[in-house]
């Protein structure tokens, strides 16, 4: 989504400053035109001779030394990311104090979308001034990747800490996204629920929960506020972003509570989750062991009970306006057993796949979506990130 971005980095004098090398190195892999201003003060925490040992040209803290750069700059850059943004700068901003060469190039462009990151102490975050000033800002095209919680440089604990990379990557990406689910509740469901037989073994399957996360990930960039259900998804997955509200269940009963009572409150139901038809009938408190349980020929008898179906418990309490997405995994006729899911559950879209193609938790998914007037659109195989993009816009 970055490819052939240009993106002007202002880096502001924070003690953060050193992360903004990486910032630099993360916006170039993902494809940007990266162009540097650093203040007089971030030059005194980082030398920019950094930058141009990777052969870009930096722009110092002296308007007066190339003249009309700021004029240039605010017209290359499609955003401008301040990051860290002090609480010098941010204060500036707000004031329309333009007296260097960030603050006069952020002046010169008014109508290109600006990035703030403040890192600062926890007190000056806290500070009214300068929460009013961030809210008055966001009023003329700036938004902010608000900072994390953590033990400050000073060693004072609380929120000012300059975000993880890809938090402040996902917000640049977000600028470049079209709000369609602003004000909208979305809950998703990702991952796979276990059964669990005894204290030790399951029933499960191989999805990851990377088709989910993803769907929840472009839903925040689409404005939307999220909450995922999470199931057993694990150290697998990349990203997720952090304002999303994470339940973690494990099982068919812990999923089917939390989701009926979550449904109550939700817009949009993307159940992506790999739930399982079947539980045990009956549960071991204790492990099962080897000897003592064997059948004729070393067999090992185990009833299983049918789960009931989410996706028609949720369309029977579902109101007018709520739209439930459904996902169906298939290995043969695809197309017809969609069709028929989207009609028995009473669902607004169903996306179907097919998992005899190495689907099932790796990287990429391919399908079909069918919509309630039975328009079917197919998608070719992709990453499933951009390919929850392409969903989301579908909902639209
Ligand atoms: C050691 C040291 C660390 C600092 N760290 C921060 C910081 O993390 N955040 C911040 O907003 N200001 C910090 N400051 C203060 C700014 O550097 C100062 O307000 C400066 O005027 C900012 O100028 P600029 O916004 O043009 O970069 C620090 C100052 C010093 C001396």
């Amino acid at each position: 989504m970055l490819q052939n971005k240009n993106i002007l980095l202002c880096i502001t004098g924070s003690i953060a400053c050193y992360k903004s090398v990486d910032l630099y190195r993360k916006l170039k892999k993902e494809g940007a035109n990266v162009k540097i201003a650093v203040s007089a003060s971030a030059a005194k925490f980082i030398s920019p001779y950094i930058f141009e040992s990777f052969g870009e040209e930096v722009f110092e803290d002296d308007a007066f030394k190339s003249p009309l750069s700021h004029i240039a700059l605010s017209k290359f850059a499609d955003i401008i990311l301040i990051a860290p943004a002090t609480y010098n700068t941010i204060n500036k901003l707000a004031a329309g104090i333009a007296d260097t060469l960030i603050t006069l190039t952020a002046a010169a462009a008014p109508d290109k979308p600006k990035i703030l990151v403040p890192a600062m102490n926890p007190n000056m975050y806290a500070n009214k001034i300068l929460k009013e000033n961030l809210e008055k800002l966001c009023a003329f095209n700036f938004s902010v990747v608000s900072p994390e919680t953590g033990n400050a440089a000073c060693g004072d604990y609380g929120e000012g800490k300059f975000p993880e990379i890809d938090d402040i990557i996902f917000g640049v990406k977000s600028v470049f996204k079209k709000k369609t689910l602003k004000g909208k509740k979305v809950l998703v469901t990702a991952g796979a629920t276990r059964e669990y037989l005894d204290p030790v073994r399951f029933m499960s399957n191989g999805s990851s929960g990377k088709m989910g996360i993803g769907i929840a990930n472009a839903a925040v960039q689409a404005g939307a506020e999220v909450t995922l259900i999470a199931l057993n998804i694990g150290d697998r997955i990349k990203y997720i972003n952090r304002h999303i509200k994470i339940i973690n269940r494990t099982d068919f009963s812990g999923l089917k509570e939390v989701l009926l009572s979550e449904f109550k409150k939700t817009d949009i139901l993307f159940m992506a989750a790999a739930v399982s038809d079947y539980g045990f009938k009956e549960k071991s408190p204790v492990k099962i062991k080897k000897s003592g349980n064997k059948g004729a020929g070393g067999t090992l008898q185990i009833e299983l009970m049918q789960n009931e179906d989410l996706l028609k418990a949720v369309s029977k309490i579902k109101k007018i306006g709520q739209i439930v997405f459904g996902f169906a995994a298939e290995t043969d006729s695809a197309i017809e057993n969609g069709r028929k899911k989207l009609a028995e559950k009473s669902l607004d879209y169903i996306f179907v796949n097919d998992v005899s193609k190495d689907i099932i938790g790796g990287d990429e998914n391919e399908g079909f979506l069918i919509n309630k007037s039975g328009e079917i659109k197919s998608f070719k195989r992709e990453n499933k990130e951009s390919l929850a993009e392409k969903l989301i816009d579908e909902i639209n």
